[in-house]
């Protein structure tokens, strides 16, 4: 009997229209082209338009893209995973509003919160469902809005140069194409540094694990998600350890690719493309030279759209493929590290 492995069958992008580039961010914060590029490699980004784009609106937009690719229609597809750090509401997830949106059958809608890593755990779970036989056509999405929830003063700069909006999603099918489709993928976390890149709120922990229990009164029930005291202070927003980020990021991109290399046999000169999580330029070309790998076999857009987070895989992936560098055939390598930890890859046969 053949093996049943999971393909790519249409994927499909969307980014918002309006353009900020570095001068537009330097014109409301203390910062610069020069020290956003040279630090990050971003020229520019992408943001919503309020009222009309989100997380899950993008992630519709793209879905249709990859659902015509794969000659698929809404009666078609069997379950969705949508994979987002900034999703449209706090509950429920961005999953249920794709599902609504496109017409989907009454078909399962799970939602990933693994951030960087998300695409790539949903490409894990979905290569389950596919492999089993249980589902045949999967809709992956990774969609973010960041803009909507980042510090636009000074005070929050580090990490606001480096996020934009956009989303990606792919339709993944059964084959029983000889070697062909998912080979393996491989997920890890290490939770001991949750709070060293986070957006802890509004949250529920109330002081738990962080220790700033001056945010909330003992005596007042109802208010633990977004207090007076948190709005005051400005603690709204996401915060990241820059350099405790890189340092971890550089040290296991090369490890799971490894890993994933040694479980099936093969070698990094067997690698054809490389899609790494567009986390920041400067990672990724440390990651290439750890790998050894050339530059025509990493693919890098950060330039265009800073990091989009569990969107910018699918979106990278999409690009290369129009690029015609993605081919038939290929062995492709998709991995990502960010906020948890978590960090993940995948090896696909083209
Ligand atoms: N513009 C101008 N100056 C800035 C900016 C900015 N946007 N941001 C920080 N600075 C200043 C800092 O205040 C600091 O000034 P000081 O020396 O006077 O205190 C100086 O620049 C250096 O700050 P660092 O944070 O040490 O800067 P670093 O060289 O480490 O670069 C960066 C910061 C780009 C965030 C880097 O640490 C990095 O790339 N880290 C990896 C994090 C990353 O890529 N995260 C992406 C997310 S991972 C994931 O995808 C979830």
């Amino acid at each position: 009997m053949k093996q049943v492995r999971t393909k790519i069958a249409g994927m499909g992008y969307y980014v918002p229209e309006n353009v900020v580039t570095n001068d537009d961010l330097a014109k409301v914060m203390d910062t610069n082209d020069e020290w956003i590029q040279e630090r990050t490699g971003i020229k520019e980004r992408r943001y919503v338009t309020r009222m009309k784009e989100t997380a899950a609106t993008m992630g519709v937009e793209a879905s249709k893209k990859a659902m015509e690719k794969a000659g698929v229609t809404a009666e078609d597809i069997d379950f969705v995973i949508f994979a987002t750090l900034s999703p449209d509401y706090f509950f429920p997830g961005c999953g249920v509003l794709v599902q609504r949106e496109l017409g989907l059958d009454k078909v399962g809608a799970l939602d990933i919160r693994n951030q960087c890593s998300g695409f790539i755990y949903g490409l894990s779970v979905a290569d389950q469902f596919i492999k089993t036989g249980m589902y045949k056509n999967i809709l992956l999405i990774g969609g973010e809005a960041h803009s909507s929830g980042l510090d636009f003063s000074t005070r929050g700069r580090n990490v606001t140069v480096i996020f934009g909006d956009g989303a990606g999603a792919v339709v993944l099918q059964p084959t029983e194409e000889d070697g062909k489709g998912v080979l393996t993928t491989h997920l890890h976390s290490d939770g001991r540094y949750a709070e060293k890149l986070a957006f802890i709120n509004p949250g529920s922990h109330g002081g738990a694990h962080t220790g700033n229990t001056e945010y909330y009164d003992e005596d007042v029930y109802g208010e633990l998600m977004m207090t007076q005291k948190i709005m005051d202070a400005g603690d709204r927003y996401p915060n990241m350890e820059g350099p405790f980020v890189f340092k971890n990021a550089v040290r296991r991109f090369p490890e799971v690719i490894n890993e994933a290399l040694s479980a099936t046999g093969h070698s990094v000169e067997d690698i054809d493309m490389l899609i790494p999580h567009q986390a920041n330029l400067r990672i990724s070309q440390f990651v290439q030279s750890i790998m050894g790998l050339p530059d025509d076999k990493v693919f890098n857009n950060i330039q265009k759209y800073g990091n989009t987070t569990a969107a910018s895989i699918p979106i990278a992936l999409c690009e290369a493929y129009d690029a015609g560098k993605v081919k038939d055939g290929d062995l492709v390598c998709l991995a990502a590290f960010g906020s948890g930890f978590t960090w993940a890859s995948a090896l696909i046969r083209w």
